[in-house]
């Protein structure tokens, strides 16, 4: 009813487009600085391992099978299950959780828009790690600006998705993701020759225990969660789409690996570039991306030109990524035969313009947290999505899948009748992620609360 991508590839490159984003360029390295670099790394590359990429096999899965919006997908599914129709609240909680993040997305979004033009005015030529900190904290009082770039955001993020993820964005991620890959990759080289460049990697690859606590476990598996898109049906939208051909675990796996080597790029693009400029800290939180790069574009050769086009590529993926946040909701209205495709993006892209505006405008109770540009709107949402939601529908869909599928169902979506991987991965999802979820959840929230 939606439409189908028109080939395995068009997948791959929307599920890619939807899962590399600001999480992985902006969110990933600043709170891996906040939570003391290396053990926060391997806890969030084992969650991708044993609990991201398994689930989203699961989402997609279900996607696939039911070829609806994630709300109906699980009516559907539960149906088949003979099960009552309340695990439809995986999809309206995640309806809701999708339309909390891209409220604050949006207004970091805008945030990289109007770092193109402080890029392109030559600003950062020969900044220091001090005075860049001191434009960003600077542009966070302009409230009006933030407000036109969140804006200008949404609008651009409510034309794609008005005009069908499929014709949009497929194209504009096929060409445009290399890209941002080949400037990454170009910011790595200026952290080797001219970073700190040992420091940065020690700081994200040694991993001393010594500094982990339980919420920031759960910080590393709310992101895996966030990184991958996972939780709350945008993949699972996504894998409604996706042709019936084609193996599915290959295509996730494919999909998981990209996000996570462009997310250790970042960091390592990053965290050298601090180490090496006085008055950086791998903990200045949120700024940490707005603050380090403009000194690395400050100080390289043809820097006003990369530093612009770098700002342009975070734009297009936290574009990419945002589309996929309100589709689940927006297929859903559709699928209810009341909206058109257009009437239903502009309604739910005006609830989460409001959403928007009240992180712009809330108080910045935080502000005199170090790094603490985040008001309390803004944590409160990026909070309870990623460490309570995420990880809850994740649950939710992976005991769904792993104890009350039909085994036979499974197997033929996954084209896995005979293979020996199989076993392994239903026990994964049966058991390993389902306890991983359980404890990290309620030993973090304990931890965070008590
Ligand atoms: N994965 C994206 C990023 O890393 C953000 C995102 C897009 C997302 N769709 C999502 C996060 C769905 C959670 C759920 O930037």
């Amino acid at each position: 009813m939606h439409g189908v991508w028109s080939s395995r590839w068009t997948f791959i490159l929307a599920a890619t487009g939807s899962a590399v984003g600001l999480g992985n360029i902006w969110k990933f390295p600043y709170i891996t600085g906040e939570n003391g670099g290396g053990a926060f790394v391997l806890v969030y590359l084992v969650c991708i391992a044993l609990v991201g990429i398994p689930i989203m096999m699961a989402e997609v899965l279900i996607g696939r099978r039911a070829r609806m919006s994630p709300i109906n997908a699980m009516k559907y599914a539960a149906d088949e299950a003979a099960l009552p129709h309340a695990w439809a609240a995986i999809g309206w909680m995640g309806v809701l959780a999708g339309l909390m993040i891209i409220s604050f997305y949006s207004v970091v979004a805008g945030w990289a828009i109007q770092y193109i033009f402080t890029a392109a005015s030559g600003t950062f030529t020969g900044i220091t790690g001090e005075s860049a900190g001191g434009v960003f904290a600077n542009f966070l009082q302009s409230k009006g600006t933030l407000l036109l770039w969140h804006s200008l955001f949404m609008v651009m993020t409510l034309g794609v998705v008005a005009a069908g993820v499929t014709r949009g964005l497929g194209a504009v991620a096929r060409v445009l993701m290399p890209v941002l890959f080949v400037m990454l990759a170009l910011l790595l080289v200026y952290a080797v020759i001219k970073g700190n460049f040992s420091a940065g990697f020690a700081f994200l690859f040694d991993f001393k225990f010594d500094k982990l606590t339980w919420s920031g476990v759960l910080k590393a598996l709310g992101h895996a969660f966030f990184t991958l898109s996972l939780g709350m049906g945008a993949i699972m939208a996504y894998g409604a789409y996706m042709p019936a051909q084609g193996s599915l675990a290959k295509t996730v796996i494919t999909v998981g690996v990209l996000d996570t080597v462009v997310a250790l790029v970042a960091g390592l693009a990053i965290f050298p570039i601090v180490f090496a400029a006085p008055g950086l800290e791998p903990s200045a939180g949120p700024g940490l991306m707005f603050i380090s790069l403009p000194v690395a574009f400050g100080g390289m050769p043809f820097g006003v030109l990369f530093g612009a086009l770098f700002f342009v590529l975070v734009t297009i993926a936290a574009w990419s990524s945002a589309v996929s946040l309100i589709e689940p909701g927006v297929a859903w209205l559709i699928e209810s035969g009341k909206f058109s495709r257009a009437t239903a993006t502009s309604l739910l892209s005006g609830v989460a313009w409001l959403g928007g505006v009240a992180c712009i405008y809330s108080n910045n109770w935080l502000e005199d947290k170090p790094g603490g540009v985040f008001s309390f709107v803004f944590e409160s949402l990026d909070f309870l999505t990623s460490q309570v939601m995420l990880p809850l529908g994740g649950l939710l869909i992976a005991l769904f899948v792993g104890w009350f599928m039909r085994r036979a169902i499974v197997q033929s979506e996954l084209d896995a009748e005979e293979h020996p991987l199989f076993d392994i991965w239903l026990f994964v999802v049966r058991w390993l992620s389902p306890l991983l979820v359980i404890i990290v959840l309620i030993a973090g929230l304990v931890e965070k609360f008590q």
